[in-house]
């Protein structure tokens, strides 16, 4: 299982045995630790205490009810849960439930992934362009992007690089031992996977690039970033004229630990599959992500510069603390209610609706 997970692309190990040619590993990949499971959403809706779903919150502890883009995560937050000890930007995604045949929902673990050490939370990338000498710039304090809708059903709707992974539904190729590109392989679906999946279920979010390079956010908290004109980030596809910053690429990774439910007595006697995601998503195609930057100084665009290596962690100019520190950096939740054990609904109350 370990290193099956690890690498997006498949050159890594090729590439280590020689020397740096290979720029396919030029990203940012490290741990963030769970902070907190609550109904907190300062972006899409700020004040709120008891936002419409439940979210899984990694990074800086300044995370909070409310966050206007005048707040200075750096200096309000004292701790990160993430790797690089000058990240203290908050991530966000839905969380996962296992619904039995009972109606009843039991919140799905967070495991680590490949070679990372880490308690929940996810696994969050910024990758640098694959031509190896573009440049990219870091967004502004206060930036903050959304990708997804937690109200799409529709799976011709859902964004570019947003899927799912059955890992251990195929066997592994020997020529592509990792499985190749997120939504590109043979066991990734835009939707949850239909089947049990033997070793888990990754979700992958990826934000677009293009920036109109001085929007902190827009109404819907989309419009600010966009895609490429034509092509992808990873073909250098052009950015428009109206956002011609490009940005690292940002992506998520969270591992679900399904398999504790994989056992064929416990699925739907309809043939469906069981997880659904805290909005009452039994589909995966309203999978969605949030981003509030939160990167100290010039942290980040030094890094990016640099072409941070995967392979190569001792050429990248940030600061790591230890895995146990990134742990012990937690928040108590502001909303009471429970979100694990065997719950009679989604917190929230959100009714199961493809
Ligand atoms: C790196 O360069 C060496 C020598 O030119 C070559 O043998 C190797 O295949 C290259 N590795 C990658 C990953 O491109
Ligand atoms: C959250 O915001 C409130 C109100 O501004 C403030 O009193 C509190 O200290 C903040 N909590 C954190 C963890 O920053
Ligand atoms: C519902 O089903 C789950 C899984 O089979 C079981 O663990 C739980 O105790 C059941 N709850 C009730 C209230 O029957
Ligand atoms: C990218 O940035 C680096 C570091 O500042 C610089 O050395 C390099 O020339 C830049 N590359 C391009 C293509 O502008
Ligand atoms: C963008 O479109 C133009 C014109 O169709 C084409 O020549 C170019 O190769 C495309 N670029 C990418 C990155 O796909
Ligand atoms: C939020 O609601 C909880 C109840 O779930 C309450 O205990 C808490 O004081 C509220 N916090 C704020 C900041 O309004």
């Amino acid at each position: 299982m370990q290193w099956k997970t690890l690498l997006p692309l498949s050159l890594a190990l090729s590439a280590r045995a020689t020397h740096k040619n290979s720029t396919a590993q030029d990203m940012l990949r490290f741990a963030c630790s769970q902070l907190v499971v609550e109904r907190l959403d300062p972006i899409v809706q700020p004040g709120v205490n008891g936002s419409a779903h439940l979210h899984q919150i990694v990074g800086g502890n300044s995370f909070n009810i409310s966050m206007p883009t005048t707040d200075d995560p750096m200096a309000l937050s004292t701790c990160t849960s993430c790797s690089y000890s000058e990240d203290l930007s908050n991530y966000w995604t839905a969380v996962l439930y296992f619904r039995a045949r009972n109606g009843t929902f039991k919140r799905v673990s967070q495991v680590a992934n490949g070679g990372l050490v880490q308690r929940g939370g996810i696994t969050v990338y910024y990758i640098t362009p694959y031509d190896g000498v573009s440049n990219v710039t870091s967004f502004l304090p206060g930036f903050r992007m959304l990708v997804g809708s937690p109200f799409n059903r529709n799976e011709a709707a859902v964004p570019y690089q947003v899927c799912h992974r059955c890992f251990g539904s195929i066997p592994v190729d020997p020529a592509n031992p990792y499985g190749g590109r997120p939504c590109l392989g043979d066991d990734d679906t835009a939707g949850l996977p239909a089947i049990p999946c033997p070793e888990g279920i990754r979700t992958t979010i990826t934000f677009p690039t293009c920036w109109d390079g001085t929007s902190l956010d827009s109404a819907d908290h989309k419009s600010h970033i966009v895609y490429p004109t034509n092509g992808t980030f990873e073909t250098n596809g052009p950015c428009p004229s109206t956002h011609p910053m490009r940005t690292p690429q940002v992506m998520y990774e969270v591992m679900w630990g399904t398999q504790e439910f994989n056992d064929a007595s416990l699925w739907p006697v309809d043939g469906s599959q069981p997880f659904v995601y805290s909005m009452g998503d039994p589909t995966g195609f309203g999978s969605h992500a949030d981003y509030l930057f939160g990167w100290k100084g010039d942290a980040l665009q030094r890094a990016l510069d640099a072409r941070c290596n995967i392979m190569y962690p001792e050429d990248c100019p940030l600061a790591v603390q230890s895995d146990d520190t990134a742990m012990a950096c937690t928040q108590p939740a502001v909303v009471h209610e429970p979100v694990d054990g065997w719950l009679a609904a989604l917190p929230g109350n959100n009714p199961v609706s493809a």
